[in-house]
């Protein structure tokens, strides 16, 4: 069956780029001209999803707001002839629909995902965290795109992306033990440990913040147990699914593929440079700019 719908989880509290995140969410914090939240909903539909479903919490309002057509603010620009921002705009003509669930107590990734079980029903989804940007070359089909063919392909109960990154950083992230490649950057998961310690950590191979599940995570998050914060790990359900012999997959980022993490703020300031020196309108002048000044 065709995988049409997509979950984004922007409920967490991203403390860790507090105080910027006081009062707004780390997902709508800028990266270049446009909130990170906006790539990921342009990375889906580009991948030819139809469906978003967004899992907020408090202080998330302003991600609706940024989706909802301002017809009004829409009305103004024309009238001052601002051609070029309306361009600039246009992303709100997006062709997807958007649904919101609330996840009222921040509960942790599985019971984010959780929550997106009346929408996906008996389909297959796509998990994309909202606070990470994959960029990508215009060639050839997207993360997404591969994934998902990898998911149908294989009959997987869950297919992960997965990045190779400097060793002293795993303690961020998922980390991945990995089978034989398959083939075109496919492997099978044998193992997943979730922030491990540098010293555990199965390798350097991490979970790059997209997944497609089939349904039968819903099964596995309810079988997972809290961890020490006394939240519910994704990576920890999908160590169940592994244990009772569920098939993993794993599709390597590509060399010109790039995850950007912008939940901490040494990642968020790489991410808002690169973006940033790319900008059609500003990027020479920038580069100019930081040349000079280192
Ligand atoms: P993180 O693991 O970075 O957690 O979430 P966080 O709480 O936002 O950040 P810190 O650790 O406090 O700094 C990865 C993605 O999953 C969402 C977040 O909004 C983010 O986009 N998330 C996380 C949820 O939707 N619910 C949760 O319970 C946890």
């Amino acid at each position: 069956m065709e995988i049409k719908k997509a979950v984004i989880p922007v409920a967490g509290h991203g403390t860790r780029l507090l105080p910027a995140t006081k009062s707004q969410p780390k997902e709508m914090l800028p990266v270049g001209r446009k909130p990170v939240v906006q790539y990921v909903v342009e990375e889906i539909e580009a991948a030819g999803l139809k469906q978003i479903l967004f899992v907020t919490g408090s202080k998330k309002r302003s991600i609706e707001d940024h989706f909802d057509k301002d017809m009004e603010l829409l009305k103004q620009l024309r009238q001052s002839g601002k051609a070029s921002i309306i361009e600039e705009m246009k992303y709100q003509e997006i062709n997807v629909s958007f649904y919101y669930v609330r996840q009222s107590e921040q509960k942790g990734l599985a019971d984010a995902v959780n929550l997106a079980r009346d929408l996906v029903e008996n389909e297959s989804f796509v998990c994309a965290l909202g606070d990470s940007i994959i960029s990508s070359p215009k060639s050839g089909p997207s993360l997404l795109k591969r994934m998902m063919e990898v998911h149908r392909k294989h009959k997987a109960a869950c297919t992960v992306a997965i990045e190779r990154i400097p060793r002293e950083e795993v303690y961020r992230y998922g980390v991945v033990k990995i089978g034989e490649e398959l083939g075109n950057g496919v492997f099978k998961i044998e193992q997943l440990v979730e922030k491990p310690n540098i010293e555990d950590a199965p390798s350097d191979l991490t979970i790059a913040a997209r997944y497609v599940f089939s349904p039968e995570i819903f099964q596995a998050i309810d079988m997972t147990l809290p961890d020490k914060g006394g939240e519910l790990q994704l990576t920890d359900s999908i160590g169940l699914l592994l244990k009772k012999g569920a098939p993993v997959y794993a599709v390597m980022l590509k060399d010109k593929e790039r995850r950007y993490d912008i939940g901490n703020y040494e990642s968020y300031f790489k991410a808002f440079v690169d973006f940033a020196l790319q900008d059609e309108k500003y990027g020479h002048i920038l580069r100019h700019y930081l040349s000079r000044k280192l």
